[in-house]
């Protein structure tokens, strides 16, 4: 007999990631791909990173420090936080899972946006909790009416989104404040902030301003998009004390491997790749939106690294369509958006490519 799972796993739906290029020029014969499927950083990962790395892979023999004190200063000095309410994360999937396994039990309710991203969805269920999932409004806010109104005595999590993924909106002060108010300081209200630094939007929200209020709110960040360093697995949560102090009770001591934590440390530092980075989102994004325009394409307007577009047709047939030009989006069926495309900004070579093949796709159909 094999051992059996928690029935609840059973209900757990696959995390679909984006398509890997070698996997494409693999099944298509093709060379030369582009990917613009995972809002990665176009422009690699930051210099600085990966200086920092190479010379700390001469200490591989070594476990790392599991308190991580010279990225947990630059991290402490860079929130305007203490260094006790950082919690580090093998990427901010790992401190989404830590939230769900300190607060949530069987039968708890965590509530979220309708679509979010993935892993709300299974770190919820593998506690053999509910996701309770509020659609997103027409334009791709959250609804906080709705929201308000779906809060049990059972909820435990609130999971918001801001820039939201894969809509591109943020949260207002104006949005956020009396949502606030209707939600039990008992429930921990997460804030993931992955694409905030690109956001334009001087009416957004961070997380970090209700570190100190009534409400346990908590700020999820990370390195994978701004700095680059998706593939080292590193991003953190900002939280009251005795939020931090519980998640430390179940952190793996070793999370943060040595070259992880080099590399964010000296990330931080970056300031010229930082500026770059923003500089060439926001012009491709510019690009891309004028273009777009031009074609009479409904794109939606966003505040990340990415955008949704409005295919007004089923927009797998258009993905499809793309990988044959050896162009790697997001078709956003797996988010419940069958019509709708989510693009990653890339180099403004990528972004023209992208333009030139979706002219041609579109034509084509
Ligand atoms: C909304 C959102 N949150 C969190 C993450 C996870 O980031 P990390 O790479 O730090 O695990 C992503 C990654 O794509 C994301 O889109």
């Amino acid at each position: 007999m094999k051992p059996t799972a928690p029935d609840y796993f059973y209900s757990i739906p696959p995390y679909v990631p984006g398509k890997p290029l070698e996997e494409l020029e693999r099944e298509y014969g093709i060379t030369d791909s582009i990917k613009l499927a995972s809002n990665e950083n176009p422009l690699g990962p930051s210099p600085k990173a990966m200086q920092a790395v190479e010379h700390a892979i001469t200490n591989l023999h070594r476990y790392p420090d599991g308190a991580a004190p010279e990225l947990m200063a630059g991290l402490a000095s860079k929130m305007g936080c203490k260094i006790s309410q950082i919690v580090l994360g093998n990427g901010s999937d790992e401190v989404i899972d830590m939230l769900a396994k300190v607060y949530l039990n069987a039968g708890d309710e965590a509530l979220m946006t309708e679509p979010s991203f993935m892993m709300y969805t299974i770190s919820t269920l593998a506690q053999g909790a509910k996701a309770v999932k509020i659609p997103l409004t027409r334009d791709f806010r959250h609804d906080f009416e709705a929201m308000a109104r779906a809060i049990t005595p059972r909820t435990k999590i609130i999971f918001l989104n801001s820039p939201q993924n894969p809509g591109g909106t943020t949260i207002t002060q104006e949005e956020f404040e009396p949502f606030l108010e209707k939600v039990d300081p008992s429930i921990v209200v997460v804030m993931d902030e992955a694409y905030i630094e690109f956001n334009r939007d001087p009416q957004a929200v961070t997380g970090l301003d209700y570190l100190n209020a009534d409400h346990t709110v908590v700020t999820l960040r990370t390195f994978s998009k701004l700095y680059g360093l998706a593939g080292l697995r590193i991003g953190f949560g900002v939280m009251p004390e005795h939020a931090s102090q519980m998640l430390g009770r179940i952190r793996p001591p070793f999370n943060i491997n040595i070259p992880a934590q080099a590399g964010a440390a000296a990330a931080l530092e970056d300031t010229e790749f930082v500026a770059k980075t923003l500089q060439t989102v926001h012009s491709g994004l510019d690009y891309l939106y004028h273009a777009l325009q031009d074609m009479d394409v409904t794109c939606c307007p966003t505040q990340a690294n990415f955008f949704m577009i409005d295919l007004g047709r089923d927009a797998r047939e258009v993905y499809e369509a793309l990988l044959y030009k050896g162009v790697i989006i997001r078709p956003l069926g797996s988010y419940g958006f069958d019509n709708h495309i989510r693009v990653t900004v890339g180099l403004p070579h990528e972004n023209e490519r992208f333009v030139r093949a979706f002219k041609e796709v579109m034509a084509a159909l």
